[in-house]
């Protein structure tokens, strides 16, 4: 399609209204011919929405096709809506929520799942997910931690990347599908974890933690990206011109389209940084944001500004272009329709290969927290008690697309699935809901049922809808009602698995010394209950290490691994005038990086191939890892850089290489990785991108606690 030709013939409304999305329920009048909810709080006409460019959150192909085809109709010049949705973990087979996928440290699987979810939801007619989201974040209490990869920049990059590739392929098939990355910038730094809140920082951080994973994802072919609805430093972001402009497009050299979150143009009102809607869409368009999802500054507003000569019609032209590009790359001028087919639609949800996907994901991504020589329990086992709130529900996670709970296993599923024939009994013992105070009645017969089980399972934490957007925590430690089930069950049977479900670090401090065994399932999705008994009876062994730091306390938070040293770092306990807490240590309950497993590991300490190197050279650092235990497992051998001293104070490790390997009993492999300038360098207090000269204390380690290092120096 020429699209230069196709703009020359569009009229200024067309073109404007290219710059529209709303959801699908706003393209569907009702009986009457009306148009309905949110159509009608935004005062939507059918003239308004005949020609608008994109729509997102139908219900499925058929939708899809039916919305297109009437779109098609309607559109004077032809222009295909783009359908985009919240393809999150899955779109009907749904896998584990992206904090557990950080947990996985495994690209491969990341990409593999991201690679079924883009064939399900291709044929379910989605274009465009608002997916990965790549927030960094480093406090517990927000919302949203489960959806991003965690605390660390360079984890959250290759797994940004990772996602971006399996979403995308090479876009030649119409099972590949678009990658909206967000939210465009720091979203996961909102203060005080409560969610849309402020987030102030200097760039430093902003480039060195914040903007890493967002440009992994550009870098990776990402073909959208989505403005965040904080401000950054004031600004926020739909209209931070030096965000959207100066650093997305002309350092990174995105050219593809910008599109607000829900409603983020009108929000700059409540920001107080527009004074109305008409200020709104300047601002924006100022910034070079291309879509506006779900609010009508743009639709109410561009020709007036026009007309009074404030803006100038390229910029709208730009815009267009930029979302015509799209559309033409996807084919949608030729096939409107694209991958959009019922019946493979529904041959593939949930079908055996995609869940076997899914039950991979589950297994990989749980971390083993502790293990005193209870696990894996016996599958012979006559008489196992599942108790907790979570027993029966079906972990999904948030954002599950089209996911049903009442297609996903649940843990009594997946233990009877696992045993033949024992006895499988089940007690709620508390509700899971949060602050709850314990119900004696509830907690008498878990009880009772533990008494009985020669095994207890015991499933606590977080349900899904108790994280996610608008559901930050001021509280993460478990409800009164879930420590007293805890202690209660341990107390009558020695024989306790503790399941956590959760959607961010929760404080374990209460239970840690009750339950001789605890592992991290996060949210699991559609195979949570077959991957839990999978791991429970040993078919498969733990390999996840934590993506976020476990908290000790609640008041540590923010807590996480690459802090800075300070002027009084606190290097033994109790040290007075140093950073730290007179009430409590520094140190988590749980660190960055750290798993346990079936098996145990040892690792050498790190050797160079060479002590000193110079700009251009390239040092090979290596470490031999062996398996120490009986049975064969994988660990996850890390690779952690600390620059001792540079024009800006530096962390005192930072992650800049994994590797996951399998070792089976005894054997050992030797593991290595090049350091060169770019695992040096760091935004300097010049504004270059480089490393500088002096030494560097590297670690190869099993998790981020590591003191074993040797020293490198860059002349
Ligand atoms: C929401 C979320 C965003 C999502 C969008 C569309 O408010 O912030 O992540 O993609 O709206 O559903």
């Amino acid at each position: 399609m020429d699209i230069k030709k196709l703009l020359q013939k569009m009229t200024l409304e067309q073109k404007i209204a290219q710059l529209c999305q709303f959801s699908a329920r706003c393209l569907v009048a009702d009986e009457t011919g009306e148009l309905t909810g949110p159509a009608k709080d935004l005062n939507l006409s059918m003239k308004d929405i005949a020609c608008c460019g994109s729509t997102l959150t139908f219900a499925d192909a058929n939708s899809m096709i039916a919305i297109q085809k009437k779109h098609m109709e309607l559109d004077p010049n032809k222009i295909p809506l783009l359908f985009m949705h919240d393809v999150i973990h899955g779109y009907r087979t749904i896998y584990p929520i992206q904090l557990a996928l950080g947990a996985s440290w495994d690209a491969d699987i990341v990409k593999k799942c991201s690679r079924m979810s883009a064939r399900e939801s291709a044929a379910g007619g989605v274009h465009v997910t608002f997916a990965p989201m790549v927030d960094l974040v480093r406090d517990a209490r927000w919302g949203r931690c489960m959806e991003s990869c965690g605390e660390d920049p360079y984890l959250n990059s290759v797994m940004a990347r990772a996602q971006v590739e399996g979403y995308q392929g090479n876009l030649d098939s119409d099972e590949d599908i678009c990658a909206c990355v967000k939210h465009f910038a720091a979203y996961g730094a909102a203060e005080s974890g409560k969610d849309y809140n402020t987030v102030d920082m200097s760039e430093y951080n902003l480039r060195e933690n914040y903007l890493c994973a967002y440009k992994s994802a550009v870098e990776a072919g990402a073909q959208m990206i989505m403005a965040s609805f904080n401000t950054i430093n004031g600004v926020p972001s739909i209209a931070n011109k030096w965000l959207l402009k100066d650093v997305l497009r002309d350092e990174w050299g995105f050219d593809k389209p910008i599109i607000s979150d829900y409603s983020a143009f009108a929000e700059l009102v409540n920001h107080g940084y527009c004074s109305n809607e008409k200020e709104c869409a300047k601002a924006a368009l100022d910034a070079t944001a291309d879509i506006e999802m779900m609010s009508v500054c743009y639709l109410r507003n561009l020709t007036s500004l026009l007309e009074e000569g404030r803006i100038k019609e390229e910029q709208i032209d730009e815009c267009v272009l930029r979302i015509l590009e799209l559309k033409d790359k996807l084919g949608l001028f030729e096939n409107p329709y694209r991958g959009a087919n019922p019946e493979k639609e529904k041959a593939l949800a949930l079908c055996p290969e995609h869940r076997a996907i899914a039950r991979e994901a589950a297994q990989k991504c749980a971390v083993l927290l502790k293990n005193d020589n209870i696990l894996p329990l016996n599958k012979n086992t006559k008489n196992i008690a599942v108790i907790g709130p979570w027993s029966d529900v079906g972990m999904l996670g948030e954002w599950p697309a089209h996911g049903e709970p009442s297609e996903t296993v649940t843990v009594i599923e997946g233990v009877k699935n696992a045993l033949n024939n024992a006895s499988v009994t089940m007690a709620k013992g508390c509700n899971g809901v949060l602050n709850e105070l314990p119900d004696d009645e509830l907690i008498n017969e878990a009880v009772c049922a533990a008494e009985k089980a020669d095994a207890v399972i015991l499933c606590i934490g977080e349900h899904s809808k108790q994280s996610g957007e608008a559901h930050s925590r001021a509280d993460i430690t478990l409800s009164p009602a879930q420590i007293k089930l805890v202690k209660e069950v341990c107390a009558v049977n020695k024989n306790s698995v503790c399941v956590l479900f959760c959607g961010r670090p929760i404080v374990l401090t209460d239970i840690i010394d009750t339950v001789p065994a605890i592992f991290v399932a996060w949210q699991p999705g559609t195979e949570a209950g077959n991957a839990v008994a999978d791991l429970i009876f040993g078919d498969v062994n733990f390999e996840g290490r934590l993506p976020m730091t476990f908290p000790l306390h609640l008041g540590q938070v923010p807590i996480y691994y690459n802090q800075m040293n300070t002027g009084r770092p606190k290097l033994v306990p109790n040290q007075i005038f140093t950073s730290g807490y007179i009430d409590y240590p520094n140190d988590p309950l749980f660190p960055f990086g750290y798993g346990l497993s079936y098996t145990s590991f040892e690792i050498s300490s790190p050797v160079l191939s060479k002590t000193q190197m110079n700009k251009g050279d390239k040092v090979v650092v290596s470490a031999r890892v062996k398996n120490t235990g009986a049975v064969a497992g994988k660990t996850v051998v890390q690779l952690y850089i600390r620059d001792l001293f540079a024009s800006r104070t530096r962390p005192v490790k930072e992650l800049k290489g994994f590797e996951k390997v399998y070792l089976e009993p005894g054997e050992e492999k030797e593991v290595s990785f090049e350091i060169t300038e770019k695992e040096l360098a760091f935004h300097t207090a010049s504004g270059k991108f480089e490393a500088e000269a002096g030494d560097f204390h590297i670690f190869v380690a099993l998790d981020s606690t590591s003191k074993d290092l040797v020293t490198l120096t860059l002349k």
